[in-house]
């Protein structure tokens, strides 16, 4: 069967594969851990996993609005207003199933053939392979180490073209956990002002999870609310939440766009799931001492995971401000023998690791960064440390 050239330059998100890879290895009977999957292993919160329940029971189960319900649409304005200080009407949100979805859609409906879209890297393995899917060219920007792996204005405005129509970035960052300052960002909102063609996609799908005691990450239409009529701000259920399997996303931004995405949804999806809907709108209303809870732990996390990686012979960990990723160079481990076989790259430093101890990471070169791997906290302490145990032995066994 002859398929289309879209699919045969599709590419099946390396993390998802890594994470079935794993799947595979556990159950062939190893004691496989899992530091893959952008995923929270606490449990969906008591509010909303009973508003599921209750949605089936009350007969909630058919087709909504392919922007979302109006309730859920007006418990995320509420949101958007409790945390960026930003007003939205109902006709200026949203619904998808899936941040992943709503950001697919927006760069759908914003590019046309050729049209480029500016991603600094490391990035978040699915933005390049959505630019292409929306018949766009990814703009790579290469962030350095020096740069806390952050676009700068220089850079930015380097990249720009006459082509440019997009800016896709997210803060906290997937993969690296770092975050841009509310002056890094007035400094970009600087650059993006000059060029009104571009669309500025703000992914916030971490903004909750900041590690430092602030409520909520600094944000771009805080740096420049004079850029809220070309921001698509999009966030979800599933990181803050725990709610990855519910698959609810939103966006907030200009009417125009938003109705496109919606019209998208319309005739792709028809709309997210009623049941999940009803169940994110009791998350919104009900579930910040829940968050505050999540943020303790992770905080914790953080410090013992940060300590932990340091004490192993060559990494070098960057301490992140939010999300749940350690981003860790692993340089001085490459170019080095593991029983005979060269490790070149960060594959292959985390094919080893997989193969042979057993612990699942992501290769930093799937975040478009050689040199560096991504584990996920989102794992108890506990295994965190016995992931760090094989990782040290690894290493010790490379000449
Ligand atoms: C940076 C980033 N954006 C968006 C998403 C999409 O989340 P979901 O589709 O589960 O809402 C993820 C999930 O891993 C992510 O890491």
């Amino acid at each position: 069967m002859e398929l289309s050239k879209r699919a045969k330059t599709l590419k099946t998100s390396p993390t998802l594969f890594l994470v079935a890879k794993a799947k595979e290895l556990s159950a062939q009977g190893h004691d496989v851990i899992s530091l893959t999957v952008g995923e929270p292993d606490w449990a969906t919160f008591p509010a909303p996993s009973r508003a599921g329940i209750e949605a089936i029971e009350k007969g909630i189960t058919k087709y909504t609005a392919a922007a979302g319900t109006i309730e859920l649409r007006k418990a995320i304005i509420e949101k958007i207003k409790f945390e960026l200080n930003q007003e939205y009407k109902p006709k200026e949100i949203t619904v998808a199933s899936g941040a992943k979805f709503i950001v697919f859609a927006a760069l759908q409906m914003i590019c046309s053939p050729g049209d480029e879209v500016i991603i600094g890297a490391p990035y978040w393995v699915s933005y390049p392979s959505m630019v292409e899917l929306a018949d766009g060219v990814p703009k790579i920007i290469d962030c350095t180490e020096a740069e806390h792996f952050k676009i700068t204005p220089a850079k930015l405005e380097a990249a720009i073209t006459a082509k440019t129509r997009g800016f896709l970035f997210c803060s906290p960052s997937n993969p690296t956990g770092l975050q841009y300052s509310l002056d890094e960002l007035k400094a970009l909102a600087g650059v993006l002002r000059k060029h009104p063609q571009i669309v500025v996609i703000s992914d916030d799908m971490y903004n909750r999870l900041v590690l430092d005691g602030s409520k909520v990450a600094p944000h771009i239409l805080e740096a420049a609310p004079d850029l809220k009529d070309r921001t698509v701000v999009v966030n979800g259920g599933s990181k803050a939440y725990s709610m990855t399997g519910w698959r609810i996303g939103w966006a907030a931004g200009p009417e125009k766009l938003i109705q496109a995405m919606s019209d998208y949804q319309s005739q792709a999806t028809g709309s997210a799931s009623s049941i999940s809907q009803y169940a994110v709108e009791v998350a919104l209303r009900k579930c910040e001492p829940d968050i505050a809870e999540v943020v303790k732990t992770l905080t914790l996390r953080r410090e013992s995971g940060t300590k932990a990686l340091s004490g192993v012979p060559g990494f070098k960990v960057f301490r992140p401000d939010g999300a749940f990723y350690f981003w860790v160079d692993i340089k001085a481990c490459l170019g080095k023998s593991f029983q005979g076989k060269l490790v070149k790259s960060s594959k292959d430093f985390c094919d080893i690791l997989l193969d042979h101890y057993f612990v699942a990471t992501v290769p930093g070169i799937e975040c478009g960064t050689e040199g560096y791997m991504r584990l996920s906290f989102a794992v108890s302490e506990e295994s965190m440390a016995k992931a760090v145990e094989r990782m040290k032995k690894f290493v010790s066994e490379l000449v």
